[in-house]
Order: C-alpha cells, then structure tokens, then sequence
C-alpha cells in the first residue's frame, strides 16, 4: 500500500500526508510486528560498537564463541571435543554451513566478521554479557539472550528433505483410519518431572499411550523414576518405572494425536516439539515456561492445544468427539511449520542476526586461543580441525540416524543409551 507513494508525488504537502499514513499504518500494523522482532530488539539493545565474543573469564562448559568469517567461514572459539555439548557444537556447525550456503547463494552474506556465544546447553544462557549471547532454549524466559534455532534442525535444505518426507508418509495415512489415541514417548532424566505426571495418569482408559524409552543422566529407570517421585512427593507405583516400546518416529502418523513434553535434562525445551507438526496429527502441549524462538507465534486452540495433568483426559474427551475442530487443528498446525519452521525461515532469522552484528561490530578477525579454537573449514587453515569435525559430513538418513529419528538398529529390546541430549 506505501509503494502507491511513487517520487512524482513526493512534493513537501503530500509527503506529510505520507508519513501520516505512514504513522497510521505503523499503528495498526506494523508496530506488533516490529515489537514482535526480538532479534533487532535484542542487538539494538547494545551499545556501539558491539563488542565482539570474548572467552576470557568463561566458566568451562557447554559455550563457546562462535565467529563467521567474512567469506562466510566458521571459527569456533572453543572446541568442545568430547565434552557435554560437542555433538551439538558440530550439528551447530552444519546449521550455520548450511544457513551460510544459502545466504552465499543469494548474495546475503555479511561479509564481515561477526561474531556471538553460543551456549550448547538445554537449560540455556545465564549470564547478561557485553557482546550478544546465543542460546537455544531458556527454561526461564527471563534468562538473558537471544534465542536462535537448536542445532536439530541441521541444515535448512537437509531439515526441509526431512520434513517434507515425514509429510508425505503423514499424507498416505488418512486421519479417520488412524489410532484415535494420543502418543508420548521420552527419556526419563533429571528435570522429567512433568514426563513422571504424565505417566502415573495411566491410559485414562486406552486414550493415551505415554512411555519412557530410555534413561538420561541416571544409571537405569528405576533409579530416575525413584528420584523423581521423591521430589513430587509422590507415592512410587510399580508401573510407573516400565520401559515402553520405542515408536519409531515414521509411526507417529499411525496416531491422531501426538503430544509434547518439556525436555528430560532439566524440563527446559525439548526438540521433539519441531518434528510433532509433520505427522498430519493434533499437537498437545504440556503446559512449561521453557521457551524456543519460536513458542511466542504458538495459539494455543490454534496451532495447538495445552494439556496438563489437570486437563488432559477432558480435553482429549473434547476432541475426540469434535471432528471439525481436530480438522481446523492439524491444518493449524501444518500453517504453523509452514509459517516459522521451514528452512528459509530459519535462514531468515540467522540473517537479520548477522546482519544487525555486522553493522554494529568492527570488522576484526577474532581474538581467540589458537590451541583452542578449531574449525571444520578447510579454507580456515590457520586453526586446528575440531575434533568431531566428520558429524557435519554426515547426509541425508544417516543423519537421521545420528540424531535418533531413525532407528539404529530394530527396535527390539529398549535399553539404556547414551544419545545425543534430546535437551
Ligand atoms: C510401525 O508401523 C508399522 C506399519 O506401518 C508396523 O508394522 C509396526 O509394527 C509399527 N511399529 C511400532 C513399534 O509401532
């Protein structure tokens, strides 16, 4: 509508009438949208210039600075080796080769030197800093930092493969045909709390299949089980500590409901959220403070529905006797992904991060450790290879395979594993 305004009519009189409308437009439309940009927000917060990543005073855990390189280039300060987060560290390095790749490709590379923290961990950043801090998920939404993509995604064109494969498996599984029963399937760990609530619910009465499929962070389920009811003050039951069937996530279309969970580490984010809306089902959501980037777009009744212990058999009574609503649910759901989690809208957000930091910071190669710092790059030869540096060489099913969405190995007997942290 602005665009109508061509220069021929840019004479002093009609121009303030312009920016009138202009005002007027801001007011009605472009105000939510611009507050809803948290990304400028958050880097027009700093000082100029923007100080750059700095590891000096860190305390040694799951972070590390994370440096692009004007040819688009990836140095990271710290190598995480084979300590907690090294896995994540890598997927990150895919994920951002992959958003360079695209940024390349369209001309939209800043071409300077940026760089921000990356904190690897599910529970998120904790320290306000100088220069822009990273994180994936918060489990507090007052936790400083500006949240960006978790490393799950992989890379944008490997992340829409996927997903545009599991919506073509969901396609061929008509809803009315499929099990009218909600599903939940997770790692007991320490922050499992509300995945413990969810289980001592039972079927409530064969509507809702919920199991652990494995142990994090404890020696086996008992164990995990044991110390979570304790802390609910909760009276242990036998059932309650019984290993499920895995489901491998090609199944998930079998069912019309599927439901999230905060995550098994800490109760902070859990990726399974990002791979619910492919399955053509109803997405529940268990009612957490975590947050991802993402969460604040969510309509609860629209994209979603928020259940707890409380509420969830009503309201899956609800649905399962109101066709039009599941209906108006999935396709919600479906508009969601397409709207915030597709490939390019990941690109998206990572380029108005690195376009913000290279107007704000100075163009300076980085200040880092050289007996530190690695790179996965091969056009950065001054720095050491990182040590895990062959998990983003990985393509295609075998990265599926990594991140545990398709089975290593038939899903026979579950056992305690050692995974990548879910978060
Ligand atoms: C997964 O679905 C297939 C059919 O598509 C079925 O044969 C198999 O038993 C299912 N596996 C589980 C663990 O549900």
């Amino acid at each position: 509508m602005l665009m109508r305004h061509g220069p021929k009519n840019y004479d002093r009189s009609s121009r303030g009438r312009c920016l009138s409308t202009t005002m007027l437009l801001y007011l009605l439309l472009g105000l939510p949208r611009i507050k809803g940009d948290d990304v400028a927000a958050y880097v027009d917060a700093f000082p100029s210039p923007i100080p750059h990543c700095d590891m000096r005073g860190l305390p040694p855990a799951a972070l590390s600075c994370v440096h692009l390189a004007p040819d688009g280039s990836l140095v990271h300060a710290k190598d995480l080796r084979s300590t907690a987060g090294s896995a994540k560290q890598m997927l990150m390095d895919m994920h951002l080769r992959g958003v360079v790749g695209k940024l390349r490709a369209s001309h939209r590379l800043p071409g300077r030197w940026v760089s921000f923290l990356s904190v690897y961990t599910a529970s998120g950043p904790a320290t306000k800093r100088n220069y822009p801090v990273v994180g994936i998920g918060k489990r507090d939404p007052r936790q400083p930092g500006l949240l960006m993509p978790n490393p799950f995604f992989v890379a944008p064109d490997w992340w829409d493969w996927y997903s545009r494969r599991t919506q073509a498996v969901a396609r061929k599984r008509e809803f009315d045909k499929r099990r009218d029963v909600l599903l939940f399937r997770g790692a007991c760990g320490p922050g499992g709390h509300e995945r413990l609530k969810l289980m001592r619910l039972g079927t409530l009465n064969g509507a809702v299949d919920a199991g652990w499929t494995s142990v994090d962070g404890y020696t086996d389920l008992e164990t995990c089980v044991a110390d979570l009811s304790n802390q609910l003050g909760a009276k242990r039951r036998k059932r309650d500590s019984e290993l499920s069937t895995r489901v491998p996530m090609v199944n998930y279309s079998h069912y019309r409901y599927l439901l999230h969970m905060p995550g098994s580490a800490t109760g902070s984010y859990s990726r399974n959220l990002q791979y619910l809306w492919s399955h053509g089902a109803v997405v529940l959501i268990w009612r957490h403070d975590a947050l991802e980037w993402y969460y604040p777009f969510l309509r609860d009744g629209v994209h979603y529905v928020s259940v707890d212990e409380t509420d969830l058999e009503r309201k899956l009574v609800e649905l399962r006797r109101d066709p039009e609503r599941r209906r108006r649910l999935v396709a919600g759901g479906a508009a969601f992904f397409e709207a915030h989690l597709r490939g390019d809208r990941l690109v998206d957000r990572w380029r108005r991060l690195f376009d913000g930091l290279a107007a704000g910071q100075s163009d300076t190669p980085p200040l880092v450790s050289q007996s530190a710092a690695c790179s996965c790059d091969a056009g950065m030869a001054a720095y050491a290879s990182c040590e895990k540096c062959e998990i983003t060489r990985k393509r295609g099913n075998t990265v599926a395979k990594f991140l545990g969405l398709i089975p290593k190995r038939p899903p026979a007997a579950p056992a305690v594993e050692h995974r990548v942290h879910a978060g």
